[in-house]
């Protein structure tokens, strides 16, 4: 369900009680910037320039505008968007792995947002910028309820990291195949679509999802992308990898260079913290309990997607992180917790072997 509809059940009235920090959070922030940061310098050495230490490889960099919708109801007018506005927007496509992999082998998608020029009080550390970030990924709910969970196969996918790519490929086509037996039996493997089990579709019709909640205002929600239009057409097209690495990045840019698109923004509040927790990350929040309803739009004009200028200003020079934004976003449980300091340490790590400063932008 989705779009515009009323609510079903009140919404949670968010309280600090709701979240529950584990005791060893510390401990295990270290250990997730520990083991990035070794995925980090695997592919410096390797490559003689820092990426990120997941989701390295771009896709495209998009220019584009996102406006909040006009007379929203008292639970949806919150935060950000409590008033209507249009807002200067980044994105930014990635794949999920450390290392810049041929297409073939086929991994998550994610779509980094950052809107500038948002006006009101700021979370901690992110004082004196004006950005609002929303990083999403083209599945419901992350594939660890915890961050502790989620070292576990870091670990093992920073023991990948710039391993034989033909290794990989195969990797990922006997994935697909599992993963297709697995959705005839009615289920779907996080674990194997992680691992690369993704089907290769156009990046462009994917509905991407912020997977874990943030604060909204007084309430709590979690949010989604959803192409509408032209790009809605684009959802489950195939793309063919065989004789292009970059057959996302080609998409991408033959979309563009002729058409523009658009999104609808959509929030999905908590009704209810028994099915729709804070702390379980792996946990989709039930859809008829409460649908997702579209708060905001987001459109992009035809465009060059892979400019050196904007691969320059967007992929090297920006951070995206869920950490920058308004207090009345704070992102909430322990996996976004854990991606506070994590992603000021990647981030760090480019701005210092790459030369260069990494900042938040004031305006496009
Ligand atoms: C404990 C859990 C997580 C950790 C430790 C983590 C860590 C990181 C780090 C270090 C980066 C690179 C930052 C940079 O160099 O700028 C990153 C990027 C990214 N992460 Fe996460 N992440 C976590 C969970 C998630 C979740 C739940 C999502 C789903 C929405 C997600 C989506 C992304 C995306 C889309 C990017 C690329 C952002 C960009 O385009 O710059 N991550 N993550």
């Amino acid at each position: 369900m989705s779009g515009q509809m009323p609510l079903p059940n009140p919404p949670v009235r968010f309280a600090p009680a709701m979240e529950v920090p584990a005791g060893n959070e510390a401990e295990i922030n270290r250990a997730l910037i520990d083991t990035m940061g070794k995925i980090s310098q695997t592919t410096l050495e390797h490559s003689g320039h820092a990426t990120r230490s997941v989701h390295a490889k771009s896709h495209g960099v998009l220019r584009g505008e996102f406006t909040v919708l006009d007379a929203l109801p008292p639970a949806l007018a919150q935060g950000l968007f409590a008033s209507p506005g249009r807002y200067d927007a980044i994105l930014r496509f990635s794949t999920i792995p450390g290392d810049i992999l041929d297409d073939s082998v086929s991994t998550p998608r994610g779509l980094a947002v950052k809107l500038v020029g948002v006006p009101g009080a700021r979370l901690t550390g992110s004082e004196a910028d004006s950005t609002q970030d929303f990083i999403m990924v083209n599945g419901p709910a992350f594939t660890a309820p915890t961050p502790e969970k989620f070292l576990g196969s870091l670990k093992t996918l920073a023991a990948t990291t710039d391993h034989a790519e033909g290794l990989k490929k195969v990797v990922s086509a006997v994935a697909r195949g599992a993963e297709a037996v697995i959705e005839a039996f009615g289920g779907k493997s996080a674990t194997i679509t992680t691992m690369g089990g993704q089907k290769q579709t156009h990046i462009l019709g994917e509905t991407f999802y912020s997977q874990v909640p943030i604060l909204y205002g007084d309430h709590i929600a979690k949010v989604s992308l959803v192409p509408v239009g032209d790009l809605a057409t684009l959802t489950g097209a195939p793309i063919h990898t065989a004789d292009d690495p970059n057959a996302l990045r080609t998409a991408v840019s033959q979309h563009y260079a002729t058409s523009g698109g658009e999104w609808e923004f959509r929030v999905q509040l908590c009704t209810d913290l028994e099915t729709m927790p804070i702390e379980d990350a792996s946990v989709v929040w039930p859809e008829d309990q409460s649908p997702y309803v579209t708060v905001a739009t987001l459109r992009t004009a035809a465009q060059e997607s892979w400019s050196p200028e904007a691969v320059a200003a967007y992929d090297e020079g920006l951070s995206f992180s869920p950490w920058h934004g308004l207090a009345a976003h704070r992102p909430l449980g322990g996996v976004m917790r854990a991606r506070n300091s994590t992603y000021v340490s990647s981030a760090e790590f480019r701005s210092r072997h790459n030369g260069c400063p990494i900042h938040e932008p004031k305006s496009l």
